[in-house]
């Protein structure tokens, strides 16, 4: 579905991510994980559309990825955006309500009726059942996390980039959240991408864990080289594999330093 083709992004002359190359099948559920500021942020821009690389190319379906994002790649990002001044219920209906009424931006009588409800439902799942008239600034970190999953899965995406989706979530919650997500990624064959920093959260939620990490490190000149993905591993969840992703997850830590955050 989705092929990366030796992609470099560069920011002016800081190299961020080079020689990427990488092809996932629908509905594989990748993890990235990788040090701050490795450019796993900049590869999600880079599968959004939102930013093209700077060498290579990404396909999707065999085709140039289109240079706007869209619908089909529902995305939450690192900082979460919703719209202040619409409530909660009127965040989720947004997007449905611009693609089923493309000129009036609002449906009406029964076709609306229909909107509403599927978006109380999201919420309900998501847990925010109970906000359904609130105000983004009414909420707290968590609710808004939640409540911008609730928006990008309510368009049923094909492809969904989550950066850091659970970062500001308390354990208990969070715990709810990788459930309700790995409910709808089975349900939905999603494809998705997380970037997460919790490498424990990578690897049970994750059919294949993608670790981004700069090989070579010039002194001289931080900005000469980036990141790779050096380690791709994937995930069978059976029984005799349970304890051989416990030994890959302990060795990409040692690898790449990375912390285990969680309990
Ligand atoms: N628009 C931009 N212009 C210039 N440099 C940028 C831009 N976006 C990102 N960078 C640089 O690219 C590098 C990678 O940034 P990115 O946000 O992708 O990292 P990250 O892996 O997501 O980090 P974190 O885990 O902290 O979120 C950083 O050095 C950053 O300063
Ligand atoms: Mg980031």
């Amino acid at each position: 579905m989705i092929e990366v083709r030796n992609v470099w992004k560069q920011y002016d002359d800081q190299v961020v991510l080079e020689r990427l190359n990488l092809t996932v099948k629908e509905g594989e559920f990748c993890s990235l994980v990788g040090a701050s500021g490795c450019g796993k942020s900049t590869f999600l821009r880079l599968l959004l559309g939102q930013e093209r690389a700077t060498r290579g190319e990404i396909l999707l379906d065999g085709k140039a990825l289109p240079a706007e994002p869209d619908a089909h790649r529902g995305v939450v990002f690192q900082r979460y955006s919703v719209f202040e001044h619409l409530s909660v219920l009127r965040n989720v209906m947004l997007g449905p309500e611009l693609s089923q009424a493309r000129f009036a931006g609002r449906l009406f009588g029964a076709r609306r009726r229909a909107a509403r409800d599927a978006a109380a439902a999201m919420l309900a799942r998501v847990g925010l059942g109970a906000a359904l008239d609130k105000y983004p600034a009414q909420l707290s970190g968590g609710m808004q996390q939640r409540l911008a999953i609730a928006q990008a899965l309510m368009m049923k995406p094909r492809v969904l980039l989550l950066d850091e989706p659970f970062g500001a979530l308390d354990p208990g919650i969070r715990k709810d959240m990788h459930a309700l997500l790995a409910e709808l990624w089975r349900e939905a064959n999603l494809t998705i991408f997380m970037v997460t920093h919790d490498l424990k959260e990578g690897f049970t939620l994750g059919s294949r864990v993608l670790v981004f990490d700069k090989v070579r490190v010039d002194p001289q000149a931080p900005g000469a080289y980036g990141a790779r993905i050096t380690y791709d591993i994937p995930l069978e969840r059976t029984r005799e594999r349970a304890s051989a992703i416990h030994l890959a997850q302990a060795a990409v830590q040692r690898a790449t330093h990375i912390e285990l955050v969680s309990d």
